[in-house]
């Protein structure tokens, strides 16, 4: 009898392994195929109406972001310390006629973080679109580095994730629509000298999304969404300005602006740009050390600020796919935007 049940579990047990294994080969070929196509063969959700929070939308990318997550017609609320940023980033988005709002807020502060979240429902709506976007760097040797610098790059650059999520996830949950994307970056893949804190931190935002994601689909919480998006050092935002990157170029801040909501819209899990890279980070998995160590020494520029010119991000070129939209009011706004384009506005780097 006993015996009969013991074979019972092993023939269960092979079983499970076999269809396992034939799913995970079903995925796996799917993945590959999928991954030879163009994102756009993936279908597209319609964000009109929705309101999304992008922290840190004073300035570089999560302004970028904004702008097209306006035109889609999403609301756009902006948190920042930058409040001027912040000001100038909803006359912007005012211009192509979007709906904008701001607040100042200190995402590396838990109480600031629940109370504007509070301020934002009251007089917003419900959050159901999350670009965890703001970023800082340190950028000097571990040992040069402030202990108070190491703690705000992780205050802001991860840790506020939990916050910022612990505060909108339950409505999204709740009304069954919500999408969560981290800003990473491929710092969060490979060590990078002078980033230890800043690597770490995004290893962490790497790992923040993949759990979250994981918890989500095994609670069966289906309709909210989370996506992470790693880039490699980008131009003309506030960050790593005039990095000089031998064989890779840096990225367009537009091109990295855009891919972020076309993953967003196509509900992607994992993007990494360029695209080359995830093939790398498999690579990475494989080969020994010596070899890697030899590859980040020869390709990866030093992101260090003295490398660097001076932190402006430019939007004269940077939604250059945005045109203004008709509206009641349209000369006015579309001219205000013509002359925000026509400067360079300082981003928020004087932390
Ligand atoms: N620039 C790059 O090369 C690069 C590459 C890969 C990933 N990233 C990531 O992209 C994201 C955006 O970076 P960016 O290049 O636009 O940088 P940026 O410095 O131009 O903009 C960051 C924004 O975050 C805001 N911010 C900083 N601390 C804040 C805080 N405590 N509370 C609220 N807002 C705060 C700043 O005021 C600024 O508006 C970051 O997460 C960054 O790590 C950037």
């Amino acid at each position: 009898m006993t015996v009969q049940k013991e074979d019972k579990g092993v023939a269960r047990s092979v079983l499970d392994v076999l269809v396992f294994l034939l799913t995970a080969v079903y995925l796996i070929l799917k993945a590959i195929y999928e991954s030879c196509l163009p994102s756009t063969h993936l279908p597209k959700k319609d964000i009109r109406g929705q309101i999304a929070l992008v922290t840190g939308g004073g300035g570089g990318l999560g302004r970028l972001v904004a702008l097209r997550l306006a035109k889609l017609g999403a609301t756009i609320v902006l948190w920042d310390i930058n409040e001027k940023g912040v000001e100038e980033t909803i006359e912007l988005v005012k211009g192509i006629g979007g709906k904008a709002y701001g607040f100042k807020c200190d995402i590396a502060d838990t109480k600031s973080v629940y109370s504007v979240a509070k301020q934002t429902q009251k007089e917003v709506g419900d959050v159901t679109i999350l670009i965890n976007n703001a970023g800082v760097v340190s950028g000097q040797l571990l040992l040069d580095t402030p202990d108070h610098l190491i703690r705000r790059t992780f205050d802001v650059n991860i840790i506020a994730h939990f916050w910022t999520v612990k505060a909108f996830l339950p409505k999204m949950i709740e009304k069954g629509q919500g999408h969560i994307v981290t800003v990473a970056s491929m710092a969060g893949y490979v060590g990078i000298s002078k980033l230890v804190d800043y690597c770490a931190s995004k290893f962490a935002a790497v790992g923040f999304d993949e759990a979250l994601r994981v918890e989500l689909e095994q609670q069966g919480i289906k309709d909210v969404k989370t996506t992470v998006v790693s880039p490699y050092f980008i131009q003309q935002t506030g960050m790593f300005e005039n990095v000089r990157s031998r064989f890779f170029p840096t990225l367009n801040s537009n091109q990295v602006a855009d891919r972020i909501v076309e993953a967003l819209v196509r509900e992607e899990y994992v993007v990494m740009l360029p695209t080359i890279f995830k093939y790398l980070t498999v690579l990475k998995a494989m080969v020994p050390w010596s070899a890697m160590a030899l590859f980040i020494a020869n390709f990866i520029p030093d992101p260090s600020p003295h490398n660097q010119g001076n932190p402006v991000v430019q939007v004269k070129n940077a939604d250059e796919k945005i045109k203004p939209v008709k509206n009641n009011s349209n000369s006015i706004l579309s001219s205000s935007v013509t002359q925000l384009n026509k400067r360079l506005v300082l981003t928020g780097k004087d932390l």
